[in-house]
């Protein structure tokens, strides 16, 4: 998750960049860049580290322009050098970029095969070659970069300048934000309304798959299929947007949309994209010989999914106990055991005391978490951190995604080590979990059908949702969020334990919400469902459109994205808290502070 900024104007741009990427620092401060046309021509500076050391860079060597971008670096491919720094130059033209590209090695192939050398290890800047070509035979600036957006597989935001077209920024949204902010005979590209707050508060929010061209007195913006589109102007506070709702009416439909990012910044922590290895964590998975996860609410279900992954990827074994049970239960733990406490706040205080009652019993220990500075991460030895950013919403969503994120790479990592997974398997794995962001974004397109489901949900007064393998713990969440927040009865069962009892709850009133991506335990499912469907229950069945049908009188189809089924818990995480926002909203509750509710829980 990087933070982009682009001014266009007639006075100095390069303070302002310099104003808005310090504010953009918390989206990462590996590397920080900026690039401007001086007098029509390309000039850039970079520098390893912090807008500082920039900083340090522009007094050596100033810039004076009116149009300049910027960024602030959370590095995914490439470590973090000068050289990987954006922006990334070609020919005539830089760009800034914040996502993943996910074909970049296939475009970078076939460049260095039309002579294209490139000076950097990421996959930002074979956009830039991309377009330089482009513009060879499409003189228009927008419809050759119109061109080059189609061929990009993955989630970005881009920031462009062109050399010959002084005065215009490019730029593009898919899976990671990207806001115009209106000034007076100046405009501006930003990564959120942070970004562009110390100049105006008027903002358009690009849509899902938008680009634009800015210029010094305005912006045409177009949809994905490249009809010119006008997105509304909104007043937005001129405070922090981390503690705004934005163009959202509830911070935690902000935070669902802003998962695709939130989950590449956690992934970006613990795999190397670049060469489809995941990350050796700073600890040795060879020398423990079972987990034991500790946490609470939403957070213990990420640890269940974790746990799916753990066995299966690393065979290592792995238990999961709420933490109110375990601290007064007495376990019986074994020296070998890494005992892992997840949690978003850090400081919920039963999950905190399991952490202490584990280290005092001379167990290793790590804390996941997504405070950094948090009683856990200074309790455990060690700090595995999450990146969701701060979340307000207190039925948590982004903090989930990334939890789960950080234990299915870890997962890869332990298989590595311990010898389960060989490279190409490592590969393939690590491939699929950076294809996450772009699902989830696709993922979120779900909301048209998903607003129509939660008519009829709003009516009932039990659901029930349903789900095998690591499915069942997203059901029981799916279950959670819509508890908490619509105040309406739910549980979530494993899909074959149902007709062991609660299958007589099953009448037309009760809805059944299954998750049923194609994954090993598909036909599975799809047989409890017929059985539920047989005795009247009113089923949704969440799974790709390539599913076959289960051939049950009243199932009705939710079609979600196909994707790998190691990553499914987090592409189907999203239609869970859709449904459940959709539902409460329409139910008229409290969404972001439900009723009975903390967010972090520091009693026991
Ligand atoms: C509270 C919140 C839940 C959260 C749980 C654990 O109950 O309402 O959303 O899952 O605490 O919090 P933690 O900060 O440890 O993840």
């Amino acid at each position: 998750m990087c933070g982009i900024i682009g001014v266009t104007g007639t006075g100095p741009a390069v303070p302002r960049i310099i104003d808005s990427l310090k504010r953009l620092e918390y989206r990462g401060y590996d590397s920080a860049g900026i690039a401007a046309l001086v007098d029509g021509r390309i000039e850039r500076r970079r520098a390893k580290g912090k807008i500082r050391e920039l900083e340090a860079v522009l007094l050596a060597e100033p810039l004076a322009a009116t149009i300049g971008i910027g960024h602030t670096r959370w590095a995914t491919h490439g470590a973090p050098t000068t050289t990987n720094a954006h922006p990334h130059k070609a020919g005539r033209v830089v760009l800034v970029h914040n996502g993943i590209i996910e074909n970049f090695a296939e475009l970078k192939s076939e460049l260095a095969v039309a002579g294209r050398v490139f000076e950097s290890q990421t996959d930002t800047e074979v956009v830039a070659h991309m377009l330089d070509e482009a513009l060879k035979t499409d003189t228009n600036p927008v419809t050759a970069f119109k061109s080059v957006l189609d061929r990009l597989t993955g989630a970005y935001a881009l920031a462009v300048l062109i050399e010959g077209e002084d005065g215009l920024i490019l730029g593009a949204r898919r899976g990671s934000p990207l806001v115009v902010g209106w000034g007076e005979g100046e405009m501006y590209l930003g990564s959120d309304a942070l970004a562009v707050g110390p100049f105006t508060q008027k903002i358009s929010y690009l849509e899902e798959g938008d680009y634009v061209a800015v210029s010094r007195d305005g912006a045409r913006m177009f949809d994905v299929d490249g009809t010119e589109v006008k997105r509304p102007i909104v007043q937005v506070s001129a405070s922090s947007a981390m503690v705004e709702k934005g163009e959202y009416r509830h911070f935690m439909e902000k935070e669902i949309h802003e998962q695709p990012d939130s989950v590449q910044r956690t992934l970006s922590e613990y795999l190397d994209f670049v060469n489809g290895r995941a990350k050796t964590p700073a600890i040795d998975f060879t020398a423990i010989d079972r987990i034991q996860i500790v946490a609470c609410g939403t957070a213990f279900y990420a640890g269940q999914i974790g746990r799916y992954a753990f066995e299966r990827l690393a065979g290592l074994p792995c238990d999961v106990e709420i933490a109110s049970e375990f601290r007064y239960r007495e376990p019986a733990v074994t020296p070998g055991t890494l005992a892992v406490a997840v949690s978003q706040s850090g400081e919920t205080a039963d999950t905190l005391a399991c952490l202490a009652w584990c280290k005092a019993h001379g167990l290793k220990t790590a804390a996941l978490v997504n405070v950094h500075s948090s009683s856990m991460a200074r309790e455990a030895s060690l700090l595995w951190p999450t990146h969701a950013g701060p979340e307000i919403g207190v039925a948590s969503t982004k903090a989930f995604t990334a939890q789960v994120a950080a234990l299915l790479a870890l997962a890869v990592a332990a298989g590595v080590a311990r010898g389960r997974i060989d490279a190409p398997t490592e590969a393939e794995l690590v491939k699929a979990l950076f294809e996450a962001p772009r699902l989830i974004a696709e993922a979120l397109q779900m909301d048209g059908d998903l607003r129509e489901v939660a008519l009829d949900i709003a009516k009932a007064t039990d659901v029930i949702f349903l789900g095998r393998g690591p499915m069942f713990p997203l059901a029981m969440e799916g279950a959670l969020k819509l508890k908490e927040i619509s105040y309406i009865h739910a549980e979530g069962y494993a899909a074959g334990e149902l007709k062991h009892g609660p299958i007589a709850l099953v009448d037309e009133f009760t809805p059944i919400v299954a998750l049923a991506p194609m994954d090993d335990v598909f036909e599975k499912t799809a047989s409890n469902l017929q059985e539920v469907a047989a005795r009247g229950g009113p089923v949704i069945m969440i799974a790709p459109t390539r599913a076959p049908d289960p051939h049950g009188a009243g199932i009705r189809r939710i079609a979600a994205p196909d994707c790998h089924p190691l990553i499914a818990p987090l592409v189907y995480a999203v239609p869970m808290q859709l449904l459940a926002y959709y539902t409460a909203v329409q139910k008229g509750t409290d969404v972001d502070q439900p009723r009975n509710l903390a967010k972090s829980v520091t009693v026991e």
